[in-house]
This record gives structure tokens, C-alpha cells and sequence, in this order.
């Protein structure tokens, strides 16, 4: 190839290569809008820098709860809904007849949200009437935060595991209505139940794992929080298989 031949073929690979990453960076920019990014991308990252904390032991579960809550507080939902591409992600999605329907989707990667995060995240889908079962976790600190429909929403404070009871504590029962939000940890309202009371209802549910390295157990475990009713307010609650809970409440 003479030199001649060899400086115009480089130039056209530059030339392609500019060509490409321009309409790149186009689409990346028409993909959302400019307000809608940074947005979405700052909250996310803040609840993953939150994450982080109380993984590296910054933040207690119960100071991880208070700071989650905060962040809860002041979401843009509709800018939130946008980036998880909620409308896409739930369109025609069947809903299960017992229990919820999780779907997720990889966040889109941009400026300021570090690609790898330290949360997990997906969208939980109700028919009407349909619950999240009641369940609390080991060694998971998790959120939920309403999206679109109403759920009556319930928490309980995890005071004692038994063999096959735990004792627990009535912390939260109430409505959850569009933006109404909730945490648990092992040490503050683990057990949680939500039912939809709308025709449909869509829960975002973000959970950091293994908060604490040294303990191995981890998942669900379900619970019949109509037990026994003791003193004070506690309930012996029975602990129910995954398949008696979804029965049961599913
Ligand atoms: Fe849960």
C-alpha cells in the first residue's frame, strides 16, 4: 500500500470511528431526557453509597433504615419510573393468581451511577388481593416503596426465633399509597406483608445482601403473624413453609 493509500484508509477508520461514537453519544442523550438522567442516577446512587455504609459497618441496619427512609422521602417518582423503564417493564405483564410477580431490568448505565451496585432491585407486581406473603430475612436489610396502586401494608418486629415460632411484634399496619415507602432489617420491623388493594399494584423493592459477612444464613423465612396473641402485644407466631404461606396469604 503506498503512503498515500495508507493515510487515506487510516483516515477513514478515525472517520468511521468518530462517525459511530457521535451517533452514539446521540442515542445515549435521546435515550432520556437531560433532566430525567442525572436525577434518577444521583438517588439511585446515593441509596448505593447508603449500601455500601452499612456493608463497610459506617452505618448500623438500624441507621441504613433511617437514611433509606430519608432518601424515600424525597424520590421523584416519576423520574424514577422512567429510568426503571417501568411502562415497558410492566406492559402486559400477567399478574400471578397467588403472591407477587417480580420483574427487573439492568439499570441504564450512566455518569455518576457506578455500574456494579451493591443493591439488588426489582419491581413487584399484586393482583388485587394478592400479597407478598408475610416473611422477614436474615441478614438482609431491604425497602419497599409503592410505584402505582394501594396496599395494605404490615410490619413486625422479630423479637424471638423459636424452632418452629417466632415471637413478634405488631410495629406498622396501615395504607400504602403511591410514593408510601418501608424498611426492614434484621433488627427493626423484619417481617413484613404486603396486599394489594387496588386492582393492580407495583411495589419497588431494593435489598442489600449479607449486610453482615460473618453470618452465613441468609433468605426468607414465612410466618403466620395470626398466632397466638401473648402479653403486651407479642404473638407466638407459627413459622409456615413457603408453599403453606402462599397458601395461606399468597
Ligand atoms: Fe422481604
Amino acid at each position: 500500500m503506498s503512503s498515500l493509500n495508507r493515510r487515506a484508509f487510516s483516515q477513514g477508520i478515525i472517520g468511521s470511528t468518530l462517525t459511530f461514537s457521535l451517533l452514539e453519544s446521540l442515542f445515549c442523550r435521546n435515550a432520556f431526557s437531560d433532566e430525567i438522567k442525572p436525577l434518577a442516577a444521583a438517588w439511585l446512587a446515593e441509596l448505593n453509597t447508603i449500601g455500601n455504609d452499612i456493608k463497610n459497618r459506617k452505618l448500623t441496619q438500624v441507621e441504613w433504615q433511617e437514611q433509606v427512609e430519608k432518601l424515600m422521602a424525597k424520590v421523584n417518582l416519576t423520574e424514577l419510573m422512567k429510568f426503571v423503564d417501568f411502562e415497558k417493564l410492566t406492559k402486559n405483564l400477567p399478574l400471578s393468581d397467588r403472591g407477587e410477580r417480580a420483574v427487573s431490568k439492568r439499570f441504564p448505565e450512566v455518569e455518576g451511577l457506578p455500574t456494579k451496585l451493591v443493591f439488588g432491585h426489582q419491581i413487584f407486581a399484586l393482583k388485587k388481593n394478592r400479597s407478598v406473603a408475610p416473611h422477614g430475612h436474615y441478614n438482609m436489610a431491604t425497602a419497599f416503596l409503592v410505584l402505582k396502586g394501594d396496599c395494605h401494608g404490615r410490619h413486625y418486629d422479630r423479637v424471638e426465633d423459636g424452632e418452629d415460632f417466632m415471637i413478634i411484634k405488631p410495629t406498622l399496619d396501615q395504607k400504602f399509597g403511591v410514593g408510601d415507602y418501608s424498611t426492614v432489617s434484621d433488627y427493626r420491623d423484619n417481617i413484613h406483608w404486603f396486599k394489594a388493594s387496588s386492582p393492580s399494584a407495583y411495589i419497588f423493592n431494593i435489598h442489600v445482601l449479607n449486610v453482615d459477612a460473618n453470618k452465613t444464613k441468609g433468605g426468607r423465612v414465612y410466618v403466620d403473624p395470626f398466632g397466638e396473641p401473648l402479653a403486651h402485644g407479642y404473638i407466638k407466631a407459627k413459622v409456615l413453609s413457603k408453599k403453606q404461606a402462599y397458601d395461606q396469604f399468597g
